[in-house]
């Protein structure tokens, strides 16, 4: 075998990312997706979520939040913008970009959850992520999609190095 050969077999390894789809058939499922994710994840995991006003994604980061041994209440921190939990195995950092542009995300300094900058690194989920004018390196995209049955389903896909545990 020659070394291209061996590129012909690698690439599309390298550039796939994994793709989970788990249907949600109620509150309690969405909750115990996040569960699972909140035990396994390690520091500087970021979660972005996506899907319309009331498609679960604040129940999910409550079940990551279960998961991680938080048991302070986990509300929307839409008006807050971060919700900072430091109870559970590491920090949640839950974020909601409901309320602002784009262009005001910038000066945030958002980066510095994920980067474990001038904070303890630990999990950060965001909702509204498709507002972030820039991503981590890595990262697991959740989008929550109302399911016919009533229920929900969740697509979830990752960079690269992103392992997941089993869902
Ligand atoms: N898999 C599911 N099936 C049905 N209802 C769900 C499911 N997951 C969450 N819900 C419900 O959807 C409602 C809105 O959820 P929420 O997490 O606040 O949404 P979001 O943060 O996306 O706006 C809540 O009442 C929650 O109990
Ligand atoms: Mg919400």
């Amino acid at each position: 075998m020659v070394a291209s050969d061996l590129l012909l077999i690698l690439a599309p390894t390298i550039q796939m990312t994994q793709e989970k789809i788990i249907t949600l058939v109620d509150t309690i499922a969405t909750k115990a997706l996040g569960e699972k994710l909140g035990a396994a994840l390690g520091p500087g995991s970021v979660i972005l979520l996506t899907g319309d006003l009331g498609a679960g994604k604040t129940t999910l980061v409550q079940g990551i939040g279960a998961g991680l041994g938080i048991r302070e209440l986990i509300a929307s921190p839409t008006f807050t913008l971060v919700n900072e939990y430091h109870e559970g195995r590491i920090p949640l950092y839950h974020l909601d970009l409901y309320r602002l542009e784009t262009g005001e995300i910038e000066n945030l300094y958002l980066e510095n959850y994920w980067e474990g900058k001038e904070v303890t690194p630990g999990i950060t989920a965001i909702e509204w992520s498709s507002r972030l004018p820039y991503l981590p390196i890595d990262y697991i995209t959740i989008d929550l999609q109302p399911d016919p049955s009533a229920g929900r389903v969740a697509i979830i896909k990752t960079t690269e190095t992103v392992s997941l545990p089993p869902l």
